[in-house]
């Protein structure tokens, strides 16, 4: 009886899915992978690599959101990776970036390496992966090895990845806060990073910042650009349709969900307006209760893009849980994100 119930009970967990499931605004949707497993691979990614979608994030514990060696926001596994052909249904692939169990390594556990994001070199074959490094015990700090920049690499998308260090673009005044990655048309990558300067004077504050990364996308270019308008704003989200870039941000309430905003350029390098929150609706102010971690086009539809964000649970950070949303483009350069409980990717119109 034990055995069937048992059974029974997998069965039930590992379930197969036929559009993306959001639930109410207030709700948290327990996503399963194939094994009925929760998926755990937060604030990362999704991109198209070898004939698949790949998600890939960091691999939290069910524990509190606190500081010192037991916090759950933290790592003790690394970022790992999911597959899917449908965007729905989405199986287990491993560890492509492991922490160390040796005290003194870089990647020493518990640590971060928060909002992971990776990004595939086409002239060098290579997977690049970005990332906020927060080393042993992952604790955010001002201090050297606190607040990176992060850098690891592989030439298969499922890794393992070989992490190349951390450094601080521009200069080591600014201190590496929330970061991700932009890839544009002509094969150029940005390094977009919440940049804090604690010393008075030149630079001081955090202001978002955009940093030209080298050909092989593992380094940084002396080329930069400070958006002056993104003043204490985190979660940066680009997306770049018909020669506009929209770069869509949280405000700074560390895990608690705020109102988004975006900014708009015809120029990587801006300059950048501000334009309104792009939510809409019951919860907007708080942005349905989540916050932005990338944007990804549908394989082959390079005008269908899928906003991912995360609702945080700092009670538990393995029941941190994920929306998708269609991003609307209007007709004057105008961005949306309309909630939808539950929908199915297909070109537009639907
Ligand atoms: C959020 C930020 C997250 C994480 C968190 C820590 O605002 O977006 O990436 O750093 O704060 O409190």
């Amino acid at each position: 009886m034990a055995m069937v119930l048992g059974v029974m009970f997998c069965e039930a967990r590992a379930e197969t899915y036929t559009q993306f499931t959001n639930g109410a605004v207030t709700e948290h949707f327990a996503w399963r992978d194939t094994s009925g497993n929760l998926i755990n691979a937060h604030d990362g990614g999704i991109l198209w690599a070898d004939g698949k979608y790949r998600w890939y994030g960091l691999a939290l514990r069910p524990l509190p959101a606190v500081n010192g060696p037991d916090g759950g926001q933290k790592t003790t596994v690394g970022v790992v990776m999911y597959s899917s052909t449908d965007l729905y249904n989405w199986s287990y692939d491993g560890v492509v970036l492991a922490c160390s169990d040796k005290p003194g390594d870089p990647l020493y556990a518990p640590m971060r390496f928060e909002r992971p994001k990776i990004l595939y070199n086409a002239k060098t074959k290579q997977y690049v992966m970005w990332f906020h490094y927060v080393g042993y015990p992952g604790d955010h700090k001002n201090t050297l090895g606190a607040g990176e920049a992060g850098v690891a690499v592989s030439g298969s998308i499922n890794g393992p990845y070989t992490y190349k260090g951390f450094t601080r673009p521009i200069d080591e005044k600014g201190i590496v806060r929330d970061s991700s990655v932009f890839q544009d048309d002509d094969g150029s990558a940005y390094f977009i990073y919440d940049r804090d300067v604690r010393e008075k004077g030149p630079g001081f504050g955090r202001v978002l910042h955009i940093v030209k990364l080298t050909d092989d996308y593992l380094g940084f270019t002396d080329k930069w650009y400070k958006i002056e308008n993104a003043v204490a704003r985190e979660a940066p989200v680009m997306i770049k349709r018909k020669g506009v870039y929209y770069l869509v941000t949280s405000a700074e309430t560390g895990w608690k969900d705020n109102a988004a905003n975006y900014y708009r350029a015809s120029n990587i390098f801006g300059p950048y307006t501000e334009l309104p929150n792009p939510t809409s609706g019951p919860y907007a102010d708080v942005t349905y209760h989540s916050q932005g971690t990338w944007a990804f086009e549908v394989h082959g539809h390079p005008d269908e893009v899928i906003f991912l964000a995360e609702r945080h649970i700092t009670e538990r950070m393995t029941d941190c849980s994920y929306i998708l949303l269609p991003v609307r483009f209007g007709p004057d350069s105008t961005l949306s994100l309309p909630y939808l409980t539950a929908w199915k990717w297909k070109p537009w119109p639907r």
